[in-house]
C-alpha cells in the first residue's frame, strides 16, 4: 500500500501537515498531483477525513460518520436484548464499563455507548485511529438528540491492546468490567455498506494473526467477561470453548465469563 494525503480545502492545510508528519507520508494539495504509484488516499476536507482507494470518488470513501442514517437506525433498534447488549451483560447490569480493544470504525462501541456503557476504545493502527478520532470529534460537536449523548461516553486511545492489558496487570490502568474483541477474522458477511468498509480495512491491515494470545491476555484482565464477535455461526476449533454464545444474523458473540455481575455489585 502507498498512502498519500490530500486536502480538499485550503483551510485544512495545517491539519494535513500534522497528519502527514504523524503518518510519515507525503501530502498534496490536489488530486491531480498524486504520484502514479499511490494506491490509497486520505482526504481531508471540511466534511471530515475519509480514506479511499486512488480513483475512488469521495462518496465511496470510508470515514467514521456516527450520524449516518443506517447507523442511527441500528441505534434506535438496538434494545438491551440485542445480541451485543446481551453479550456484554446489559440484561444483568445497567451499564458495565467496556474496553473495546479492537475499535476499528467504532460502530460496535457506539451501540454500547448508546445503551449507556462507558466505552474505552483502543485502536492500534494510526491510520484507523485518525479516522475514528475525526468521526468522534464531529459526533461530539453535532449535539444530536438521536445519539443519546453516546459520543460523550466514548473515549479513544491509540495503542495496542496487548500493551493496555500489560498495564492493567501492573495495576497502572483500570480493570474494565468487560473486554470486547472484534478482530479482523478472514471471512465476514455484512451489509453492503459495512462490507465495503471492512474490506478496505482488511486490505490495509490484513487479518489477525495471533488471536489466541489476545484472547488469553484479555481473559486475564476483564473483571466479569470477555466477548468475542465472530462471523457466521460456527465456533472456532482452535480457541477455548466459550461459557455461552449469543447468536446473531451475520455474526455471533462468544462470551467467556470470569465472574458473575452480582458478585461485585
Ligand atoms: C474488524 S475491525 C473492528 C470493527 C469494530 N468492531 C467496528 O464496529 O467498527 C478490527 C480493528 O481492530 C484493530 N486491532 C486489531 N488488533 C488490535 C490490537 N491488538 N490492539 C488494538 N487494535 C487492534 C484493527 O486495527 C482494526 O481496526
Amino acid at each position: 500500500m502507498k498512502l498519500v494525503l490530500c486536502y480538499g480545502d485550503p483551510s485544512k492545510m495545517f491539519d494535513i501537515q500534522a497528519l502527514a508528519h504523524k503518518l510519515e507520508v507525503p501530502w498534496f494539495s490536489s488530486a491531480i498531483d498524486l504520484p502514479e504509484d499511490a494506491t490509497h488516499v486520505l482526504w481531508v476536507s471540511t466534511h471530515g477525513i475519509a480514506l479511499g482507494k486512488v480513483g475512488d470518488k469521495m462518496p465511496t470513501a470510508t470515514s467514521v460518520d456516527f450520524l449516518n442514517p443506517t447507523l442511527l437506525y441500528r441505534l434506535r433498534t438496538s434494545g438491551k436484548r440485542q445480541g451485543l447488549g446481551k453479550a456484554v451483560g446489559l440484561d444483568k447490569v445497567a451499564a458495565p464499563t467496556v474496553l473495546d480493544a479492537t475499535a476499528g470504525l467504532g460502530r460496535d462501541a457506539l451501540v454500547l455507548a448508546y445503551l449507556g456503557c462507558e466505552v474505552l476504545m483502543l485502536e492500534k493502527s494510526p491510520l484507523i485511529h485518525i479516522l475514528l478520532e475525526d468521526g468522534l470529534k464531529r459526533a461530539k460537536a453535532a449535539v444530536s438528540v438521536l445519539l443519546n449523548k453516546a459520543p460523550h461516553r466514548m473515549h479513544l486511545l491509540q495503542c495496542d491492546a496487548l500493551q493496555r492489558f500489560a498495564e492493567i496487570k501492573q495495576g497502572t490502568a483500570t480493570q474494565p468490567d468487560v473486554i470486547y474483541l472484534d478482530p479482523m477474522f478472514p471471512t465476514r458477511q455484512k451489509t453492503a455498506m459495512v462490507k465495503k468498509d471492512l474490506a478496505l480495512l482488511q486490505e490495509i491491515l490484513g487479518v489477525e494473526e495471533n488471536f489466541a494470545n489476545l484472547l488469553q491476555a484479555a481473559r486475564s484482565c476483564a473483571i466479569h467477561r470477555v466477548v468475542v464477535k465472530r462471523p457466521g455461526n460456527s465456533l472456532s476449533k482452535s480457541l477455548p470453548v466459550p461459557t455461552f454464545v449469543v447468536p446473531g444474523k451475520s455474526a455471533h458473540f462468544e462470551v467467556y465469563v470470569n465472574s458473575s455481575f452480582s458478585s461485585s455489585r
